[in-house]
């Protein structure tokens, strides 16, 4: 809500200073409706400029695919999607304004994370993600195009937490993945969910 709030205000004064130094309608028309580079300004602090997050804690956003950012933003909204935070943050929005935060995020490039991560652990990864992970998650995880999110270069932590999250039912996977999961985790325990997290870690460029 606050961050409403502080868009309002931001086109408030916007249309205060149009009125004082005189613009024409088309540009009092602009104004009224908040850019999608103004309503990113309310997601920089923890997602970073241009939605590649500095930190582990936040994941990065830029360049996920419009149609999970769309659904991912509605599911904390709704609480369908388990969240600590963007569950307040999702509810300011109407559907236009996610539509719009969508498409610019979606345009920007995915920055993968410099992290450090176990050498020795890529090669099973990448070797169980090819048996349980690339069907939906392809190209290594990279691919944003199968609406599932981006896993390559993504915050390891912020992963981990979602895997954690699925395993403990927080947050509902599609069921063709609780199965992939499930049959990974009761072939190769939870030293396969490592592997896996230190072959995205791995991929940094
Ligand atoms: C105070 C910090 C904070 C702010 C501000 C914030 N986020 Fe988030 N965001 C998070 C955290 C932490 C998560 C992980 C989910 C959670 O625990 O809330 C997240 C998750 C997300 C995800 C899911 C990413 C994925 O791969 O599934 C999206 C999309 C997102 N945020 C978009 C936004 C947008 C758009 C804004 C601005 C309107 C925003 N966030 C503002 C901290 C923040
Ligand atoms: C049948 C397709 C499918 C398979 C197989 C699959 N996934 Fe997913 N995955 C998805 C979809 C779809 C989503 C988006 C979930 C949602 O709707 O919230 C997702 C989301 C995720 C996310 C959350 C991404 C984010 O940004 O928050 C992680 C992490 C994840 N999958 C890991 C895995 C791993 C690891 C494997 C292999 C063990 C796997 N998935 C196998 C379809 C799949």
């Amino acid at each position: 809500m606050a961050y409403k709030t502080l868009t309002k205000a931001i086109l408030v004064a916007g249309m205060t200073l149009g009125a004082v130094s005189g613009v024409s309608a088309a540009d009092a028309k602009l104004m009224m409706g908040a850019s999608p580079a103004m309503l990113a300004n309310n997601c920089q602090g923890c997602h970073g400029t241009d939605g590649a997050s500095v930190g582990p804690a936040s994941p990065t956003i830029a360049g996920l695919s419009k149609d999970y950012f769309i659904e991912v933003m509605e599911g904390f909204a709704s609480g369908d999607v388990y969240s600590t935070i963007m569950g307040r943050i999702a509810k300011g929005y109407d559907k236009k304004e996610l539509e719009q935060l969508a498409e610019h995020y979606a345009a920007l490039p995915f920055v993968k994370a410099v992290q450090p991560f176990d050498p020795a652990k890529v090669k099973k990864g990448a070797k169980l993600h090819d048996r349980y992970c690339e069907k939906c998650h392809a190209k290594g995880g990279q691919s944003a195009e199968d609406d599932a999110g981006v896993l390559a270069g993504q915050w390891v932590q912020y992963t981990q937490w979602q895997m954690d999250d699925f395993r403990t039912g927080h947050r509902t996977a599609p069921k063709k993945m609780t199965k992939k999961v499930k049959k990974l985790l009761s072939k190769e325990g939870t030293a396969g969910t490592d592997a896996l997290l230190n072959y995205y870690a791995s991929q940094q460029k």
